[in-house]
């Protein structure tokens, strides 16, 4: 499908992520960087530096005019994912947009929409769903090794862990705190493993009691974050409800007293088994015993390798007709959710209703 030999590749925001993604690109052979799009000048030159075959831009409408782009990765903060989303649909390209999918779910219906008005591809950058751990436990659920998955406890907490860059304690740039941030990763990959219910209503409560004041002498891995503009949550506790009867507890947090400088990990627990993601295990009966299973070998679990394979499973999807690993309607459904945790928080954890989608 490339308009030429090799899939014409372009990024608007090209800050850390981009970077990352950037190098997995341009080890392909089949993918080129074609043009960078950024309003920073610094990290545009910066990424010239690196790959001087590429055109930059401060302003990613005209790279979209210009350029004749197949394909093109939105890397900025979560603000900026709808509009650059839904333009580089519009003009003709494929779109890789970086988790969480948007700030708001009207933001990720209309991103949906644009996909399926322009047929092309919108995949959202899940990449924890692809980690072997979930590709072993996904495989378990599909051969209904679970049987009926009652309930699933997600956990994404750091010890002390405020970003110090970047808009991640700006409730304006962001969307929220820790739940939209990290939360979603784990919320996405337990969700997907339990095969994707759709979610009918959330509760959560939400508390800011540290990233809200001076970093002093709070021991931090990132010290001197804002404080002054930090009006995201330091913890979430959630719970969503699925049509199914199934429920799911979430737990995310920059800040929490955990023994763990930080804590990603999902359990299921359903009527026949029931699993661990981190150590991957599973928990069954077999031949009259309790017994757990631990696969010998998964293959590499480290955040790049799992990173850099979402890039792999994008170009799949592109040219070579690999199924997409991550739809945007996934990316609707984890956005309906996480928007639903953020309106429940907002009234005191009240249960909050989720509407059929799309
Ligand atoms: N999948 C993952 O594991 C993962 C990890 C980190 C970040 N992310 C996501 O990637 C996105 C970027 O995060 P980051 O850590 O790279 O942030 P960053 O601050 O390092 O980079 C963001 C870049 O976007 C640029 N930018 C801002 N507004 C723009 C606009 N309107 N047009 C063009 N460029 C614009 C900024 O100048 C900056 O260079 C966020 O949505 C974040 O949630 C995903």
């Amino acid at each position: 499908m490339a308009k030429q030999n090799k899939l014409r590749i372009g990024f608007i925001g090209c800050g850390d992520i981009a970077g990352l993604q950037m190098s997995r690109f341009a080890d392909r052979d089949d993918t080129q960087l074609v043009a960078f799009a950024d309003v920073d000048h610094d990290t545009l030159d910066k990424r010239q530096a690196s790959h001087p075959q590429s055109a930059v831009y401060a302003d990613y409408r005209q790279m979209l005019r210009k350029e004749n782009l197949d394909a093109v990765s939105i890397c900025t903060p979560n603000r900026f994912h709808a509009a650059p989303a839904i333009a580089a649909l519009r003009a003709g390209c494929h779109v890789l947009c970086e988790k969480p999918m948007a700030m708001t779910l009207s933001e990720a219906k209309r991103m949906y929409r644009a996909a399926h008005d322009s047929g092309h591809s919108l995949v959202i950058g899940f990449q924890y769903r692809l980690d072997p751990r979930t590709q072993y436990l996904r495989r378990l659920f599909e051969e209904d090794a679970f049987g009926k998955i009652l309930f699933g406890r997600v956990q994404a907490l750091r010890r002390r862990g405020i970003p110090n860059w970047g808009d991640f304690g700006r409730k304006a740039m962001s969307g929220g705190g820790p739940l939209i941030d990290i939360g979603v990763h784990a919320l996405e990959m337990a969700h997907y493993t339990m095969g994707s219910p759709q979610p009918v209503s959330a509760s959560a409560d939400m508390f800011t009691y540290l990233g809200n004041r001076p970093s002093g002498d709070i021991a931090s891995l990132w010290p001197d974050w804002d404080y002054r503009t930090h009006d995201v949550e330091d913890l979430a506790i959630g719970r969503v409800r699925f049509d199914n009867g199934a429920i799911m507890h979430i737990e995310a947090a920059y800040a929490a007293h955990i023994p763990k400088r930080s804590l990603m990990n999902f359990q299921l627990m359903g009527e026949r088994g029931g699993a661990t993601w981190e150590p991957c295990v599973f928990h069954t009966d077999e031949s009259g015993h309790m017994v757990d299973k631990t696969p010998a070998w998964l293959g590499a679990t480290d955040f790049n390798s799992v990173f850099l394979s979402k890039v792999d499973a994008f170009v799949d999807h592109l040219l070579y007709g690999a199924p997409c690993a991550a739809p945007a309607s996934d990316g609707v459904m984890v956005q309906a959710m996480l928007n639903a945790l953020y309106d429940s928080a907002a009234r005191n954890g009240k249960e909050v209703a989720i509407r059929p989608l799309l």
